[in-house]
């Protein structure tokens, strides 16, 4: 820069004179033009910011914007010759120098609308319109999730009136109860109330035990998803739906809706070694840091407020086996009951994010005996009637029954009693009974009217 500067001074003073002369003289010449196409310029540039007012002038002309102001320009002039040449009736002209203005008018609108001003919604690509406008209208991210607040509950009362429907799984019940009200006081920011892991015995009252601490301590919010239903990579995105620009991003993913809703409740998983592993990646997630991210509008949902229980059927008979062994819980009783889901190919990193497993063995003579006699007054009170004896002889039926059907657990039981007496029920209902006895005669059973 210096060196062309000293070239300059070199340069003889008489050269310098004249080029600036020159100069002076072009820029005298080039001045009408320069007034005439000051207007049009102008123009484009307000034009121009008026669409895009964030846009810096600066960064505007550095882009298509000199472009522009430079069309315009050119067209105002023109615009200007080709009125003072038909002012001069010069029409052969005017009518050439009009068209070039009108093209030159065109062309710079076309540069605003289409390569300068463009929003938004026209750059990103049709198919993902949908999930960016469904985001933009969308809920802000949840930053702070629901919490457990269970100060009103007495724990004792909770804890016997879900013993009254889980009928002996007490182990499970007061383990699960006094972690959840212990958990629910420390309000940890960034994870779930707690985690449980129900294992064992199909039709042993796993996810029944789910569904009534979602009832006795959160007034019913219960999220419920078959994994087995999720076996599939695609079933993903029914949780947080699909990414954007996918067919159905505009619909979200159900979870993280639900998520969002009910803000504190209980999380049910269940049979969670059924999930594809990508489901099995999204859910892991959700467990370490009780977020959830919905794919097609990047909202955050937060589940500090829930207990997530996940429920196995993996290696039953072996955890129904240590159960027989040993009792009562302890240490080593979990150790072992851990060992047996790994080996029955359960994931190490699913266990590791539960904070307590709780093994179910199969239901006693006496418990399945009690279920009965549970679901038996429960058909009878919803057609209003009240039973007054049971005959034992359907009881051992029952169970024996149930015995035969070996791995079904309780639940094929229940089946049996409804299918038995609810006909019974209903005719001693309609006889105008309102107290009735059961009875078993050879392979019937028998529901007679008392009073
Ligand atoms: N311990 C129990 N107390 C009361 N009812 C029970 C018990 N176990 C099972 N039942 C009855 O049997 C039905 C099936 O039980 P549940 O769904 O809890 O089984 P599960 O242990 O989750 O089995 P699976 O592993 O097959 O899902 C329940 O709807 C409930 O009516
Ligand atoms: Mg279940």
């Amino acid at each position: 820069m210096t060196g062309r500067l000293q070239a300059l001074r070199q340069v003889h003073p008489v050269l310098l004179l004249i080029g600036a002369v020159l100069l002076l003289l072009a820029a005298l010449a080039a001045l009408p033009y320069l007034l005439m196409a000051a207007p049009g310029a102008a123009a484009s540039i307000w034009f121009a910011r008026k669409h895009k007012p964030s846009l810096p002038l600066r960064h505007f002309l550095r882009s298509r914007g000199t472009g522009l102001t430079l069309i315009a320009g050119i067209t105002s002039a023109l615009a200007i010759s080709a009125l003072s040449a038909a002012y001069a009736h010069a029409l052969l002209l005017a009518i050439p120098l009009a068209g070039l203005a009108l093209a030159g008018t065109f062309l710079s609108l076309e540069i605003i609308e289409e390569h300068t001003m463009k929003p938004i919604m026209q750059l990103v690509p049709q198919g993902q319109q949908d999930a960016l406008s469904g985001f933009l209208s969308g809920s802000p991210a949840a930053s702070s999730g629901g919490t457990a607040d269970l100060s009103g509950l007495d724990p004792a009362a909770v804890t016997a009136e879900i013993k009254a429907r889980v009928i002996g799984q007490d182990a499970a019940v007061d383990q699960s109860v006094s972690l959840i009200f212990r958990r629910s006081r420390l309000r940890r920011p960034a994870k779930p109330v707690c985690t449980l892991l129900y294992a064992g015995a199909t039709g042993a009252g796993k996810t029944e035990l789910a569904k009534a601490i979602a009832e006795s301590m959160f007034a019913g919010r219960l999220i419920r998803i078959d994994c087995a239903e999720l076996s599939q990579t695609q079933s993903t995105q029914r949780l947080i739906g699909s990414p954007p620009g996918y067919v159905g991003s505009d619909q979200g993913g159900w979870l993280c809706r639900e998520i969002g809703k009910m803000r504190s409740g209980v999380l049910l998983l269940d049979e969670i070694e059924k999930a594809h592993p990508d489901v099995m990646t999204t859910l892991m997630a959700l467990l370490d840091e009780a977020r959830i991210t919905e794919q097609s509008t990047g909202t955050t949902y937060s589940a500090t407020g829930f207990v997530v229980v996940l429920t196995s059927n993996a290696a039953a008979s072996d955890i129904a086996a240590i159960i027989k062994a040993s009792p009562d819980d302890s240490p080593e009783r979990a150790g072992r009951v851990k060992d047996a889901l790994r080996g029955a190919g359960f994931k190490p990193e699913v266990l590791a994010r539960v904070d307590s497993v709780m093994p179910f063995g199969e239901l006693s003579r006496g418990a399945a005996a009690e279920i009965v006699g549970l679901f038996l007054q429960k058909y009878a009170a919803d057609v209003g009637l009240e039973i007054q004896s049971v005959d034992a002889g359907l009881l051992i039926d029952l169970i024996q029954k149930r015995e035969a059907l070996a791995g079904y657990g309780v639940r094929e039981v229940v089946r049996l009693v409804e299918s038995a007496v609810v006909d019974g029920l209903l005719e001693a209902r309609d006889a105008g009974y309102r107290t009735v006895a059961i009875s078993i005669e050879g392979d019937a059973v028998r529901v007679a009217g008392v009073q």
